[in-house]
């Protein structure tokens, strides 16, 4: 069943406030791509169930991404913005593949072995993580998956869950999904100056404003070189960010002022400030607006699962079929 345009689907975990650092390294990615193909991109509300266990919690972390991306810019006419958990039929298929998928599989994942070394105890469902994402992935015949490194292994799972899946049964009911890399693949810093993440505390929100905002930019750790002194931009870590969300012209004469001195690390700090507040001044402004609207917001995400849901209810049926199961035997599956 090949798909005539390339289908494009990445998941977003709900986990909290996004940075700029989530920004240049997936969803710009994400929200470009959606002149480039059929873009699914989905809130994957089950798989933040192995970290999130409170319904209100979860319920607002939902509708911040899904405000996020509208307000960076997802446009719902072009991408199908849903809520993983809108599509049930993504766990009957993370099922028949968990019956196909050798335990060892599972076991070298990276991700799952990092959060045991951090001495997690692990739940089922944080080992099983994978075998969900390749259904997320399969069910809607995934072309291309735009993601981050740190789910690189994940695709490759996907791909051998296909593979067994294909070899136990005779037959070729999914797409060999890719992954691909944002464009830069560059680790965007955080104010110390290590990966910006969530789990550092070091992040610059997106949609943090006024004084917060100029708070966290003013303490980006710089080297203690006077304004008189001469500095180098490649390792300065205000002009790394700012090279983001400048210019090419604007980060070139930056790094021209770093470098002939009388320049301080404060006068850097107050032009990235106001490069931020560019950037993203008008994905905010949509942002506050749409959230008085979360009406068309919820509509967005039932409209898109609606149509999700008929690719993959087709897509897990045909699993249905090969396994030996009536193909559209739920009750629940769409006409
Ligand atoms: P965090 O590290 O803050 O928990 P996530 O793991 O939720 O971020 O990442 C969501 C997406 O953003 C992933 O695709 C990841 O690769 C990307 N990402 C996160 N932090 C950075 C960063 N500092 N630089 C580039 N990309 C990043
Ligand atoms: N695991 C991904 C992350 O942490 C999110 C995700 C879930 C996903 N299902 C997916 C990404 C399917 C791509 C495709 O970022």
């Amino acid at each position: 069943m090949p798909t005539q345009t390339t289908r494009i689907l990445s998941g977003i975990q709900p986990s909290g406030k996004l940075h700029i650092g989530n920004y240049f390294g997936a969803i710009q990615q994400h929200i470009s791509l959606q002149d480039q193909g059929d873009a699914f991109y989905f809130i994957a509300d089950y798989h933040a169930l192995t970290t999130v266990q409170d319904r209100e919690t979860l319920a607002r972390l939902v509708s911040d991404v899904a405000l996020d991306y509208l307000g960076l810019g997802l446009d719902p006419e072009k991408a199908l913005l849903f809520r993983q958990s809108d599509v049930p039929e993504v766990c009957e298929l993370t099922w028949l593949l968990s019956t196909v998928t050798g335990m060892g599989l599972l076991e070298r994942a990276h991700s799952y072995k990092d959060k045991i070394a951090r001495g997690l105890r692990p739940r089922a469902g944080l080992f099983f993580y994978p075998v969900l994402m390749a259904a997320d992935i399969l069910a809607y015949h995934s072309d291309v998956v735009p993601v981050g490194k740190d789910q690189v292994q994940h695709i490759e799972m996907t791909q051998d869950m296909a593979e067994a899946f294909h070899a136990a049964y005779g037959c070729e009911v999914f797409h060999r999904p890719e992954g691909k890399l944002s464009a830069s693949g560059a680790v965007v810093p955080g104010t110390d100056g290590q990966k910006m993440s969530k789990s550092y505390g070091n992040t610059i929100e997106i949609f943090a404003t006024g004084k917060p905002l100029k708070k966290t930019v003013m303490s980006i750790v710089t080297d203690s070189l006077g304004v008189d002194d001469i500095k180098d931009p490649e390792s300065c870590n205000v002009w790394k960010l700012y090279r983001l969300v400048a210019s090419p012209e604007e980060t070139e004469a930056m790094a021209q002022r770093l470098r002939s001195g009388g320049y301080g690390y404060g006068d850097a700090k107050k032009e990235l400030l106001a490069a931020i507040d560019a950037a993203f001044g008008e994905a905010r402004e949509r942002r506050a607006q749409l959230q008085q609207d979360m009406d068309y917001v919820e509509d967005v995400l039932v409209t898109a699962g609606a149509r999700a849901r008929a690719v993959a209810s087709q897509v897990v049926g045909a699993a249905r079929e090969a396994v030996g199961m009536a193909s559209g035997s739920q009750a629940s599956r769409p006409s």
